[in-house]
Protein backbone atom coordinates (compact mmCIF):
# COMPACT_ATOMS: atom_id res chain seq x y z
CA UNK A 1 0.00 0.00 0.00
CA UNK A 2 1.14 3.07 -0.56
CA UNK A 3 0.67 6.63 1.47
CA UNK A 4 -0.25 9.06 -0.84
CA UNK A 5 -3.65 10.35 -1.09
CA UNK A 6 -4.58 9.35 -4.15
CA UNK A 7 -7.42 12.20 -4.39
CA UNK A 8 -4.98 14.87 -4.12
CA UNK A 9 -2.04 13.43 -5.64
CA UNK A 10 -5.16 12.53 -8.66
CA UNK A 11 -6.21 15.61 -8.51
CA UNK A 12 -2.95 17.58 -8.81
CA UNK A 13 -2.04 15.63 -12.22
CA UNK A 14 -5.24 16.19 -13.50
CA UNK A 15 -5.41 20.18 -12.63
CA UNK A 16 -2.52 21.35 -13.39
CA UNK A 17 -3.54 23.49 -15.91
CA UNK A 18 -1.65 25.98 -18.44
CA UNK A 19 -2.50 28.97 -17.28
CA UNK A 20 -2.81 32.10 -19.35
CA UNK A 21 -6.23 34.24 -18.63
CA UNK A 22 -6.15 33.40 -15.10
CA UNK A 23 -2.51 34.73 -14.39
CA UNK A 24 -2.39 37.58 -11.66
CA UNK A 25 -0.56 40.26 -13.35
CA UNK A 26 0.11 42.16 -10.59
CA UNK A 27 1.46 39.99 -8.12
CA UNK A 28 5.51 38.93 -7.73
CA UNK A 29 6.21 35.44 -7.65
CA UNK A 30 9.36 35.36 -4.84
CA UNK A 31 12.87 33.77 -6.37
CA UNK A 32 12.60 31.39 -3.44
CA UNK A 33 9.32 29.78 -4.60
CA UNK A 34 9.99 29.15 -7.98
CA UNK A 35 13.81 27.92 -6.11
CA UNK A 36 12.12 25.67 -4.18
CA UNK A 37 9.94 24.44 -7.65
CA UNK A 38 12.81 24.10 -9.21
CA UNK A 39 14.70 21.63 -6.38
CA UNK A 40 11.68 19.58 -6.56
CA UNK A 41 11.16 18.98 -10.58
CA UNK A 42 15.37 18.25 -10.65
CA UNK A 43 14.28 14.83 -9.15
CA UNK A 44 13.03 14.43 -12.42
CA UNK A 45 14.02 11.09 -14.35
CA UNK A 46 17.66 11.91 -17.26
CA UNK A 47 18.99 9.53 -19.44
CA UNK A 48 22.07 8.18 -17.72
CA UNK A 49 20.82 10.01 -14.82
CA UNK A 50 23.20 12.90 -16.62
CA UNK A 51 22.43 16.63 -15.66
CA UNK A 52 22.52 18.90 -18.72
CA UNK A 53 19.50 20.73 -17.86
CA UNK A 54 19.67 24.75 -16.19
CA UNK A 55 16.93 26.88 -15.51
CA UNK A 56 16.78 30.74 -16.28
CA UNK A 57 14.50 32.68 -14.18
CA UNK A 58 13.75 36.18 -16.01
CA UNK A 59 12.56 38.80 -13.73
CA UNK A 60 14.25 42.19 -15.26
CA UNK A 61 11.60 44.28 -16.64
CA UNK A 62 13.29 45.32 -19.78
CA UNK A 63 13.53 41.56 -21.10
CA UNK A 64 10.22 40.49 -20.27
CA UNK A 65 8.95 42.96 -22.27
CA UNK A 66 11.63 42.46 -24.88
CA UNK A 67 11.08 39.07 -24.75
CA UNK A 68 7.09 38.93 -24.67
CA UNK A 69 7.44 41.59 -28.35
CA UNK A 70 9.09 38.74 -30.16
CA UNK A 71 6.38 35.64 -28.52
CA UNK A 72 4.00 38.28 -30.01
CA UNK A 73 5.55 38.09 -33.50
CA UNK A 74 5.47 34.64 -33.74
CA UNK A 75 2.45 33.97 -32.21
CA UNK A 76 -0.08 36.45 -33.95
CA UNK A 77 0.82 34.95 -37.47
CA UNK A 78 0.80 30.96 -36.15
CA UNK A 79 -2.85 31.47 -34.39
CA UNK A 80 -3.98 33.85 -36.91
CA UNK A 81 -2.97 30.69 -39.72
CA UNK A 82 -6.21 28.64 -38.85
CA UNK A 83 -4.09 25.86 -38.29
CA UNK A 84 -5.90 25.20 -35.28
CA UNK A 85 -9.49 23.86 -35.58
CA UNK A 86 -11.27 26.67 -34.11
CA UNK A 87 -15.02 25.94 -34.74
CA UNK A 88 -13.97 22.97 -32.50
CA UNK A 89 -15.38 24.34 -29.52
CA UNK A 90 -12.35 23.81 -27.15
CA UNK A 91 -9.78 24.56 -29.60
CA UNK A 92 -11.65 27.94 -30.45
CA UNK A 93 -10.99 28.69 -26.34
CA UNK A 94 -7.12 27.50 -26.31
CA UNK A 95 -6.65 30.28 -29.66
CA UNK A 96 -8.51 32.88 -27.77
CA UNK A 97 -6.64 32.32 -24.55
CA UNK A 98 -3.53 32.11 -26.51
CA UNK A 99 -3.54 35.19 -28.26
CA UNK A 100 -4.58 36.73 -24.87
CA UNK A 101 -1.22 35.22 -23.05
CA UNK A 102 0.49 36.30 -26.42
CA UNK A 103 -0.62 39.69 -25.97
CA UNK A 104 0.33 39.96 -22.18
CA UNK A 105 3.67 38.09 -22.46
CA UNK A 106 5.59 41.22 -22.04
CA UNK A 107 3.89 41.56 -18.87
CA UNK A 108 4.54 38.88 -16.78
CA UNK A 109 5.68 38.64 -13.27
CA UNK A 110 8.33 36.08 -14.37
CA UNK A 111 9.73 33.55 -17.35
CA UNK A 112 10.76 30.73 -16.62
CA UNK A 113 13.18 29.47 -19.42
CA UNK A 114 14.08 25.63 -19.10
CA UNK A 115 17.74 24.54 -20.88
CA UNK A 116 19.47 22.34 -22.08
CA UNK A 117 23.08 22.98 -22.13
CA UNK A 118 23.94 21.16 -25.29
CA UNK A 119 22.10 20.10 -28.47
CA UNK A 120 20.89 17.67 -30.81
CA UNK A 121 21.49 18.39 -34.52
CA UNK A 122 19.51 15.53 -36.28
CA UNK A 123 20.83 12.98 -34.98
CA UNK A 124 18.37 9.47 -34.63
CA UNK A 125 15.04 9.14 -32.41
CA UNK A 126 16.83 7.48 -30.07
CA UNK A 127 18.94 10.21 -29.52
CA UNK A 128 16.37 12.93 -30.03
CA UNK A 129 14.64 10.94 -27.65
CA UNK A 130 16.87 10.93 -24.71
CA UNK A 131 17.83 14.52 -25.66
CA UNK A 132 14.29 16.17 -25.38
CA UNK A 133 13.87 13.15 -22.31
CA UNK A 134 16.60 14.11 -20.47
CA UNK A 135 14.59 17.50 -19.76
CA UNK A 136 11.41 17.60 -20.36
CA UNK A 137 9.77 15.75 -17.82
CA UNK A 138 11.53 17.87 -15.32
CA UNK A 139 9.48 20.75 -16.58
CA UNK A 140 6.21 19.22 -16.21
CA UNK A 141 7.37 18.53 -12.28
CA UNK A 142 7.95 22.39 -11.77
CA UNK A 143 4.52 23.17 -13.41
CA UNK A 144 2.85 21.07 -11.06
CA UNK A 145 5.21 22.00 -7.70
CA UNK A 146 4.30 25.77 -8.85
CA UNK A 147 0.73 24.60 -8.81
CA UNK A 148 0.92 23.10 -5.08
CA UNK A 149 2.50 26.59 -4.00
CA UNK A 150 -0.93 28.62 -5.85
CA UNK A 151 1.34 29.62 -8.73
CA UNK A 152 0.44 28.82 -12.60
CA UNK A 153 2.63 28.53 -15.63
CA UNK A 154 1.51 27.72 -19.28
CA UNK A 155 4.03 25.90 -21.36
CA UNK A 156 4.90 27.64 -24.30
CA UNK A 157 7.20 27.26 -27.31
CA UNK A 158 6.50 29.94 -29.80
CA UNK A 159 9.04 32.25 -28.74
CA UNK A 160 12.11 29.49 -30.43
CA UNK A 161 10.92 31.35 -33.97
CA UNK A 162 13.23 34.25 -32.18
CA UNK A 163 15.35 31.33 -30.31
CA UNK A 164 18.49 33.50 -31.39
CA UNK A 165 16.80 36.53 -30.58
CA UNK A 166 15.58 35.44 -27.01
CA UNK A 167 19.31 33.91 -26.76
CA UNK A 168 20.70 37.45 -27.25
CA UNK A 169 18.65 38.77 -24.79
CA UNK A 170 19.63 36.59 -21.76
CA UNK A 171 23.46 35.87 -23.75
CA UNK A 172 22.39 32.53 -23.88
CA UNK A 173 25.40 30.48 -25.84
CA UNK A 174 24.25 29.22 -28.72
CA UNK A 175 25.61 25.46 -27.64
CA UNK A 176 22.51 25.47 -25.54
CA UNK A 177 18.89 24.70 -26.38
CA UNK A 178 15.74 26.37 -24.87
CA UNK A 179 13.37 23.87 -24.32
CA UNK A 180 10.00 25.96 -23.44
CA UNK A 181 9.41 28.92 -21.92
CA UNK A 182 6.92 29.74 -19.52
CA UNK A 183 5.56 32.41 -18.03
CA UNK A 184 4.60 32.25 -14.25
CA UNK A 185 2.66 33.89 -11.48
CA UNK A 186 0.13 33.36 -8.93
CA UNK A 187 -3.08 32.34 -10.34
CA UNK A 188 -6.55 33.74 -9.28
CA UNK A 189 -9.56 31.61 -8.42
CA UNK A 190 -9.02 28.60 -6.81
CA UNK A 191 -10.03 25.17 -8.65
CA UNK A 192 -9.47 24.07 -12.52
CA UNK A 193 -11.63 22.03 -14.14
CA UNK A 194 -9.87 18.33 -15.19
CA UNK A 195 -8.88 18.49 -18.61
CA UNK A 196 -11.35 16.45 -21.08
CA UNK A 197 -9.14 13.64 -22.86
CA UNK A 198 -9.89 10.67 -24.34
CA UNK A 199 -10.47 7.69 -22.46
CA UNK A 200 -7.50 5.03 -21.70
CA UNK A 201 -9.61 2.52 -23.37
CA UNK A 202 -9.44 4.62 -26.57
CA UNK A 203 -5.86 5.42 -26.64
CA UNK A 204 -4.37 2.03 -25.13
CA UNK A 205 -3.58 -0.88 -26.94
CA UNK A 206 -2.33 -3.95 -25.62
CA UNK A 207 0.07 -6.49 -27.14
CA UNK A 208 -0.59 -6.08 -30.35
CA UNK A 209 -0.86 -3.05 -32.31
CA UNK A 210 -4.39 -1.73 -32.72
CA UNK A 211 -6.14 -4.37 -29.84
CA UNK A 212 -8.14 -2.76 -27.67
CA UNK A 213 -7.92 -3.55 -24.15
CA UNK A 214 -12.25 -3.91 -23.77
CA UNK A 215 -11.00 -7.39 -25.41
CA UNK A 216 -8.67 -8.29 -22.39
C1 LIG B 1 5.16 21.10 -26.41
C2 LIG B 1 4.09 22.12 -26.07
C3 LIG B 1 4.12 23.36 -26.69
C4 LIG B 1 3.15 24.33 -26.39
N1 LIG B 1 3.26 25.58 -26.93
C5 LIG B 1 2.38 26.54 -26.57
C6 LIG B 1 2.56 27.89 -26.99
O1 LIG B 1 3.54 28.23 -27.66
N2 LIG B 1 1.64 28.81 -26.58
C7 LIG B 1 0.59 28.49 -25.77
O2 LIG B 1 -0.20 29.39 -25.41
N3 LIG B 1 0.40 27.22 -25.34
C8 LIG B 1 1.28 26.25 -25.70
N4 LIG B 1 1.14 24.98 -25.21
C9 LIG B 1 0.01 24.68 -24.31
C10 LIG B 1 -1.06 23.83 -24.98
O3 LIG B 1 -1.73 24.62 -25.91
C11 LIG B 1 -1.95 23.31 -23.85
O4 LIG B 1 -1.33 22.22 -23.26
C12 LIG B 1 -3.32 22.97 -24.28
O5 LIG B 1 -3.96 24.19 -24.50
C13 LIG B 1 -4.08 22.18 -23.22
O6 LIG B 1 -4.27 22.99 -22.13
P1 LIG B 1 -4.29 22.40 -20.66
O7 LIG B 1 -2.94 21.79 -20.45
O8 LIG B 1 -4.56 23.58 -19.79
O9 LIG B 1 -5.39 21.39 -20.61
C14 LIG B 1 2.10 24.01 -25.48
C15 LIG B 1 2.08 22.77 -24.85
C16 LIG B 1 3.07 21.84 -25.12
C17 LIG B 1 3.05 20.52 -24.39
Amino acid sequence: MSDFDLDQTDRLLQTTKQVRKRLDFDRTVPSEVILDCIDVASRAPMGSNLERNKWLIVNDRDKIAAIGALYLKAATPYLASGSIDESDDRQGRVVDSAMYLAERMGEVPTMVIPVRYDRVEGGDVATQAGFYGSVLPGVWSFQMALRSRGVGSCWTTLHLQYEREVGAILEIPESVTQVCLLPVGYYTGDSFSVTKRRPASEITFVDKWGTSPDLM
